[in-house]
């Protein structure tokens, strides 16, 4: 076999055979197929796709390329959750306590984030002594005894996406249905879980713009995983404005928090509970959608979920005071307000600028070395629909350094639209795909 043919058969629009699929990605972990062989080959993807069944030996041949996660040491449905990004993205931190409060096992490996905001185990580094590295023991082990646990990517997962998605990135080869299916999908196979809920973002904050591709990219995962033999369900969201108000990481944590104790955004509490209700579905503790958002309504209407998170906290090294005082969180020493410059209604708030904004002060990394500053970030006074007065403010920018402050400011006044009109609000939520 050769690593020349089998691009160019794909060059061809040829369906290639599951030997050829591994043969490229060994061939390239080891070295034997060498960078400009596999740009080659991840370019006749982009132009001529991939079926659903490449699709799944792709995914395949890269969750095999490393370490795989052994879960079957924990009791019950594993259930996974993966968002494919968006800006103000805390549901994590609320999903993974409130689900694992209704009695479905959630055992969580999350990423540093390379963005506007750090990823989910950056923003619980805002509670001092969490520790985001525990050995599989210790995360089984946890799981089985709180419910839930989140810790960081350890060992060599999946190191074929590592490699090629660092490639794609430097020859315009990111933007492909079935490479960002197979990236994802990988990670979540070596993951180790049962059932994976996704939350696909569609919108002006997201990697997918527009809503169709949005949703091809939701169907061929859940394709993917049929052909694998995993539960997987996806949920298109919105992410044409940022989720809830807060856009940084403690800033974060605190809506979180909030969320839980059941003051949270409505936008947030209402994509927890779609999510949330998947996720008990496939991890059979509830028979259908509906009965699961009801235990969940309750779980957080009780409390359980802040408990929970609580335990789960306590339990990886954290400070539970941060929970329950969230005021003791990392803070900015500066609030800026950026004011409304008309009255009128905020018909739209470019999510993506929000993001840079928050990024221009320090929230999210430039480069993976890029140190984090976790009490910086934005919060929005005003989402689409609200009317606002000439003068008022429309969100804050929460500083610690003047640096770069002239041209986060500027982003976030730009990310504002307003107008005389008070227009429909655009859905949450898109639609489901099972
Ligand atoms: N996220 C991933 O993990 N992989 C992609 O290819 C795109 C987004």
């Amino acid at each position: 076999m050769r690593a020349y043919d089998i691009i160019y058969r794909k060059r061809m629009g040829q369906e290639l055979t599951t030997d050829e699929i591994r043969f490229l990605v060994r061939g390239y972990v080891s070295g034997e197929v060498t960078d400009y062989q596999m740009a080659a080959w991840a370019m006749a993807v982009c132009i001529q796709g991939m079926t659903p069944r490449e699709t799944a030996d792709l995914t395949m041949a890269m969750a095999e390329s490393g370490d795989q996660i052994d879960l079957s040491g924990i009791r019950g449905r594993k259930v996974d959750k993966h968002s494919t990004g968006g800006v103000g993205d805390k549901v994590s931190l609320v999903l993974v306590p409130l689900v694992a409060a209704c009695g479905a096992p959630v055992a969580k490996m999350s990423g540093r984030g390379l963005g506007h905001t750090g990823g989910t185990i950056d923003k619980l580094e805002s509670i001092p002594g969490f520790r985001v590295e525990l050995s599989p023991q210790e995360f089984i082990d946890q799981v089985n005894r709180v419910g839930c646990a989140v810790a960081g990517q350890s060992g060599n997962l999946v190191p074929a996406d590592k490699k090629l998605y660092a490639l794609r990135d430097v020859t315009a080869t990111v933007d492909s249905i079935p490479l960002i299916a197979s990236s994802i999908m990988s990670k979540k196979i070596a993951g180790g879980a049962d059932a994976v809920v996704l939350d696909v973002k569609a919108g002006a904050g997201a990697f997918m713009k527009d809503l169709d591709q949005a949703f091809r990219l939701a169907e061929m995962m859940v394709a993917i995983g049929r052909e694998v033999g995993r539960e997987v369900a996806a949920v298109v969201s919105n992410m044409d404005q940022p989720l809830g108000y807060a856009v940084g990481n403690a800033l974060e944590v605190a809506e979180a928090i909030e969320t839980l104790r059941g003051f949270g955004p409505k936008d947030l509490e209402e994509i927890c509970l779609q999510l949330g209700s998947q996720m008990l579905r496939l991890a059979g503790v509830a028979p259908d959608g509906e009965s699961a958002r009801k235990m969940l309504l309750r779980a957080l209407r009780a409390g359980h979920g802040l408990n929970k998170l609580i335990e789960m906290v306590e339990a990886q090294g954290g400070d539970p005071s941060y929970i329950r005082q969230p005021i003791k969180l990392p803070r900015a020493k500066r609030i800026v307000p950026v004011a409304a410059p008309r009255s009128g209604y905020v018909q739209a708030i470019d999510a993506l600028e929000v993001g840079v904004a928050a990024m221009l002060l320090g929230a999210g990394r430039e480069t993976k070395e890029s140190a984090i500053d976790l009490g910086v970030g934005v919060v929005l006074r005003k989402k689409v629909g609200d009317p606002v007065e000439a003068g008022e403010p429309l969100a804050e920018l929460h500083v610690n350094s003047e640096r770069r402050l002239d041209e986060a400011r500027e982003r976030l006044a730009g990310a504002y639209r307003i107008g005389g009109e008070r227009l429909q609000e655009p859905p949450l939520v898109y639609g489901l795909v099972t």
